[in-house]
């Protein structure tokens, strides 16, 4: 073998586990949540934004919430139930003032990712909606996901146990 060869042969290699690598580690399936089995949808952090939110002590977080694009569809053409494969991901950060300006609130440590995934079928007990909650992409314990359909339910079936409303 000439050294040429093994040159290209260490390029090549070099190449490959540059290529190889990151897509083993991207493609690693998120752990999915207990009860339902929903994880964290790939690609959610480019979905369109339904509606902002923002929670006093003690949580003191701001929240955002985002849909894919059967979410987006369902919310402008006012569908209720919304139908199967809305996704809807609920993002939460502790709520910090600006130190650039101080009257504004920002977002600093992300505490939460919340997914809501629709099944009419598969989630029937819980209103057609699968729930995952997730800190640094690890889901939750099982007792925290008994607790979410409770709450959208006591408070908005009358919107398909959604509470954001998409902002004006
Ligand atoms: C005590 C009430 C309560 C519980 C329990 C609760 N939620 Fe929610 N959830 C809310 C409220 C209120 C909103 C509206 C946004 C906001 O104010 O933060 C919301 C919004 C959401 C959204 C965005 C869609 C929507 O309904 O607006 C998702 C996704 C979500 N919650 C997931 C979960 C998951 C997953 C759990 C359980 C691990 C859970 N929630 C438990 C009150 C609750």
């Amino acid at each position: 073998m000439t050294l040429k060869s093994l040159g290209l042969i260490t390029v090549a290699a070099i190449c490959l586990a540059a290529a190889v690598v990151p897509a083993l580690v991207a493609g690693q399936p998120g752990r999915a949540s207990p009860i339902y089995g929903v994880t964290v949808p790939e690609g959610y952090r480019q979905w369109q934004m339904i509606g902002v939110a923002e929670e006093a002590e003690p949580l003191n977080e701001l929240r955002a919430v985002l849909g894919n694009a059967t979410a987006i569809d369902a919310y402008r053409t006012k569908q209720l139930p919304f139908p199967d494969g809305t996704v809807l991901v609920k993002l939460a950060w502790k709520r910090v003032q600006s130190t650039e300006f101080e009257p504004a609130s920002v977002p600093s440590a992300a505490t939460t990712v919340q997914v809501m995934v629709k099944d009419a079928n598969k989630y029937a007990a819980t209103g057609g909606w699968g729930f995952g909650r997730f800190v640094n992409g690890e889901p939750v314990d099982e007792a925290q996901h008994q607790t979410c359909f409770a709450c959208h339910q006591a408070r908005v079936s009358g919107h398909d146990y959604v509470f954001t409303r998409y902002a004006p």
